[in-house]
């Protein structure tokens, strides 16, 4: 989750390094715009990063941003050079990540941006290859995947893809995205990370992902123990994610483990975390004085 505190700060080595001590498993590390890799962040100054999130006793991995944020780009505004050149961002981003110690690295294909527009119909309107068809729709998140793969795979490096499995608005539906996940896999993804996951039930919108032969990640309000729980149980993701309940409290998952759940600092959903994030200040959550 972007937090305003940068990526080579003390203050993000400390926000990232309470949280992996807190007892997650793997810190999915903010959206972070792939324009910038080679230029602002590189791998001496990622990697205190990385060794902060290991010292907690985590796995570390990065989602990366297709260009930056507030970019107001659509699918029809990128020439077929500015598609290459995005490849090259995200191939050099999978270098440098590799090369700073990350486990993990994760296109950012979710929530109405750009890799997620170019899989609309309604959104993406281009005449190419890269609009029209299914096939031509997944073609630019597929073309990402390949790039960063062999990166990847000689660095060890899990190759997770987020993707929001329906949205009425953008004009598909989950048969659609299982065609893309299905292609996703077989291009070398391992880590399917589903947001948001749960419509009616929790994780029921992970759960069509599972048995295709990756990982799959359940995601929203899973901070509550009970709803995660299900999801668990059902077997309707392998793992669940849990967001605002770790900005709410660090050591939320090693509570939960402990079986303190009384103490934990519970998420109210006031939002004040997402106003933070809009104002561009450093994200906290209002439920710290408690
Ligand atoms: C402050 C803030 C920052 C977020 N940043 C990201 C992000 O960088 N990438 C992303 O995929 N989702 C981001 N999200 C969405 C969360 O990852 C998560 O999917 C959402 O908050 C629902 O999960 P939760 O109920 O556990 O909070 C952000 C949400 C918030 C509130
Ligand atoms: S600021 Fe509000 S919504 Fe955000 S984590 Fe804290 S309680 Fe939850």
């Amino acid at each position: 989750m972007v937090v305003n505190r940068g990526l080579t700060t003390p203050e993000a080595r400390q926000w990232y390094g309470e949280r992996a001590a807190g007892g997650v498993a793997l810190a999915i590390v903010e959206a972070s715009d792939s324009i910038r890799f080679g230029r602002e962040f590189t791998a001496e100054n990622l990697r205190p990063l990385v060794d902060a999130i290991h010292a907690g006793g985590a796995l570390a991995a990065i989602q990366v941003f297709p260009g930056w944020r507030g970019q107001p780009t659509t699918p029809m505004d990128l020439s077929r050079e500015a598609i290459g050149e995005l490849l090259a961002q995200y191939r050099l981003a999978a270098e440098i990540c590799a090369a700073a110690g990350f486990d993990g690295i994760e296109p950012h294909g979710a929530h109405g941006y750009l890799l997620n527009q170019f899989f609309s119909p309604v959104r993406n309107q281009r005449t190419d290859a890269y609009g029209g068809s299914l096939a031509n729709r997944m073609r630019l998140a597929l073309e990402i995947v390949a790039t960063i793969r062999p990166v990847a795979e000689q660095a060890g490096m899990l190759l997770l893809y987020r993707h929001t499995p329906v949205r009425d608005d953008f004009g598909y539906g989950i048969a659609e995205s299982l065609e893309l996940a299905r292609a996703l896999i077989a291009a070398g993804v391992d880590v399917l990370d589903i947001s948001p996951a749960s419509h009616e039930a929790p994780g029921d919108r992970a759960a069509p992902f599972m048995g295709l032969g990756a990982a799959v990640i359940a995601v929203n309000r899973l901070d509550e123990v009970p709803r995660a729980l299900e999801v668990l149980t059902a077997g309707r993701a392998d793992l669940v994610a849990v967001g605002r309940g770790l900005i709410a409290d660090p050591e939320w998952p090693r509570k939960v483990r402990e079986g303190r759940t009384s103490e934990i600092v519970a998420c109210v959903r006031c939002d004040e975390c997402h106003a933070d994030l809009r104002r561009g200040v450093a994200v906290r959550c209002a439920e710290w004085p408690r």
